[in-house]
């Protein structure tokens, strides 16, 4: 079974479904367990966490979710149990009547490190939207798209441009490496990334004041010469300027834009556009 397939299964393994935020049902058969030397009222059969997260404990968790079946994969809320020759995934484990649960010691904290270590070394950005993680500016995908769900262009746009001062133009020809690993792919199709800042580049570039990812800063007294008027240079005379320095751009072109303007045919970037996005 692969993983996807594990999680996206319904929790009916999970006995008995009563919340850790829960009260145990009057009626409901219990046991007793200690942990941490605390005596403990649980459900024979819940998982061992669900009893201690009733009680109060804080044991970490990575890939616990009460509402799916456990995968007992990320190993963060392992647990020492008298009787058991080695830690055990309490997420997964079934409470039995009278055991003896140590969550928090020494050798334990060290194992959880050690688990999340292994995790980080090898991870391929669970922990981060893959999206994000392939832009090479790592705008903050989810977040502007949220905001564009909302109808809050303006806050979408200002947010993309805290690392990206051109959302339009790169809405037309960036090669989109954000789309090859969106994971809406696994259900359907990937969500159009990058056509979304596009047109929220778009939109506000018809503004009169295009709306700044941060507020202008007065004018520090300092210069700054960019060579290139390309779109790093001129990502770079951007966001120097916002700092308050008096920016020149030079270019062997007459116009700005390198590569933009002068590589890329029309039909893909009209250059009008263009024109009023680097203005
Ligand atoms: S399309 Fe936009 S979000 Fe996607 S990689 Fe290119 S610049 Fe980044
Ligand atoms: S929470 Fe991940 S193994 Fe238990």
């Amino acid at each position: 079974m692969s993983l996807l397939e594990r999680y996206t299964q319904p929790a009916e393994s999970q006995i008995p479904t009563v919340s850790h935020m829960g009260e145990i049902p009057s009626g409901q058969p219990t046991c007793t367990i200690w942990i941490d030397g605390k005596e403990v009222t649980a459900i024979p059969g819940e998982a061992i966490l669900r009893a201690a997260q009733r009680a109060g404990f804080e044991v970490p968790t990575l890939c616990d979710d009460e509402k799916l079946a456990p995968a007992a994969a990320c190993r963060m809320c392992l647990v020492e149990i008298e009787g058991y020759h080695r830690p055990m995934p309490s997420c997964h484990l079934p409470v039995e009547a009278g055991m003896k649960i140590t969550q928090a010691s020494d050798s334990l904290f060290k194992l959880r490190r050690q688990n999340l270590e292994y995790i980080l070394s090898d991870h391929n950005a669970y922990c981060m939207p893959p999206c994000q993680v392939s832009c090479p500016t790592h705008i903050d995908i989810p977040g502007y798209l949220e905001l564009m769900s909302k109808g809050q262009h303006v806050e979408a746009a200002r947010l993309v441009k805290e690392v990206l001062p051109f959302p339009y133009m790169l809405g037309l020809v960036c090669p989109k490496p954000c789309q090859e690993v969106c994971r809406r792919g696994l259900v359907e199709e990937e969500i159009a990334i990058c056509q979304c800042h596009g047109y929220t580049g778009e939109l506000v570039m018809e503004m009169e004041q295009a709306p700044t990812p941060f507020p202008q800063l007065p004018a520090t007294g300092k210069r700054v010469a960019v060579v290139g008027a390309g779109p790093a240079g001129m990502t770079a005379a951007y966001y120097a300027a916002l700092k308050g320095h008096a920016v020149t751009v030079f270019d062997m072109m007459e116009k700005q834009g390198g590569i933009a303007r002068y590589g890329i045919p029309e039909y893909r970037l009209p250059k009008v556009k263009l024109d009023k996005e680097l203005n």
